[in-house]
């Protein structure tokens, strides 16, 4: 593992590539990354670094999204398979269809959906910013889609009536208030932390609902020495060589996401030596998919 890291290192100077990877993926990609972050985080990243090659450590619609807030930067997924379940339950095709049982509202994308998907909203959201975006939309009809989790927890935090598309995380989705009542009666004197992907009866039990940048800064600030955390395994990794004095309870051993473990090292080295797999997207999709999300970043 050492040469390869080593290799991998060598190619990334040589190529000048930024790497970015997403909490969730394997540790050894996001300790070799150049910057680790949520999906909020790393958009503005990819954003404002305008770097010529981006190698993008996560799944497509991350990578997707980095090539549309820089049209002219290379942009590689290693692993062109890893992608993610949710962002395949709302195509472009069945969101146009929708807007016309709807002529007259905002619709509100989670940015877990695919550029097709996107040309198709008013605006953009992530966890880290959904409660903001909501917000701003005061007073009108909305449609979220996909993730009725997460719309349901915002509709449940604002008293907004947003008509939510059936979708959902696999992942989170497995998560249930049993085992959160579990955890607390294992562990009374800990916090709980929990994603907003998971269900509004789940979030219920928690004690705070947070996009992973928002757990990793929860933690940072919380006196609680043991923390209970109910998100994709991934993010333990920095939680731990973040906080090394503090103790983390994955809530569950399932809260594994195969798409966030696809890219391996070796398909970061292949990514950097062969140039491979470059996002590509067609113009008129471009052109329509990056406004929502301009939309979402003007905020
Ligand atoms: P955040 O890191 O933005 O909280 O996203 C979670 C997620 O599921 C990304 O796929
Ligand atoms: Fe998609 Fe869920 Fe995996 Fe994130 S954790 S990539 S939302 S399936």
């Amino acid at each position: 593992m050492e040469q390869l890291i080593e290799e991998i290192k060598a190619l990334k100077a040589q190529r000048n590539a930024l790497i970015l990877a997403h909490n969730y993926v394997r540790p050894e990609l996001q300790d070799l990354a150049d910057f680790t972050g949520d999906s909020l985080e790393l958009s503005i990243k990819a954003r404002d670094a305008k770097a010529p090659l981006m190698v993008f450590c996560g799944v497509r619609f991350m990578a997707e999204t980095a090539k549309l807030l820089s049209p002219d930067s290379t942009v590689l997924l290693p692993n062109p398979d890893a992608d993610c379940p949710m962002a395949r339950m709302a195509d472009g095709e069945q969101v146009k269809a929708w807007r016309s049982e709807f002529p007259d509202a905002v619709f509100a994308a989670y940015v877990n959906t695919t550029a097709e998907t996107k040309a198709q909203v008013d605006i953009c959201c992530t966890s880290g910013n959904a409660e903001k975006v909501v917000r701003s939309l005061e007073g009108q009809k909305i449609v979220f889609l996909p993730d009725r989790n997460l719309g349901g927890n915002i509709n449940n935090i604002l008293g907004t009536e947003m008509s939510l598309w059936n979708g959902c995380c696999p992942v989170h989705d497995q998560v249930t208030p049993e085992m959160l009542k579990g955890a607390r009666e294992f562990f009374p004197d800990a916090a709980i932390i929990i994603h907003p992907e998971c269900k509004a009866e789940c979030v219920a039990e928690a004690d705070a609902a947070l996009s992973t940048a928002g757990m990793l800064k929860f933690v940072k600030e919380c006196d609680k020495k043991t923390i209970v955390v109910a998100t994709e395994s991934g993010l333990l990794h920095r939680l731990k060589k973040e906080n090394p004095e503090k103790r983390f309870i994955p809530l569950a051993p399932e809260i594994l996401c195969p798409d966030m473990k696809k890219i391996t090292l070796e398909d970061l080295r292949d990514a950097l030596k062969f140039n491979q797999h470059e996002i590509t997207l067609a113009p008129e999709i471009m052109e329509k998919a990056v406004k929502p999300i301009e939309k979402m970043l003007a905020l």
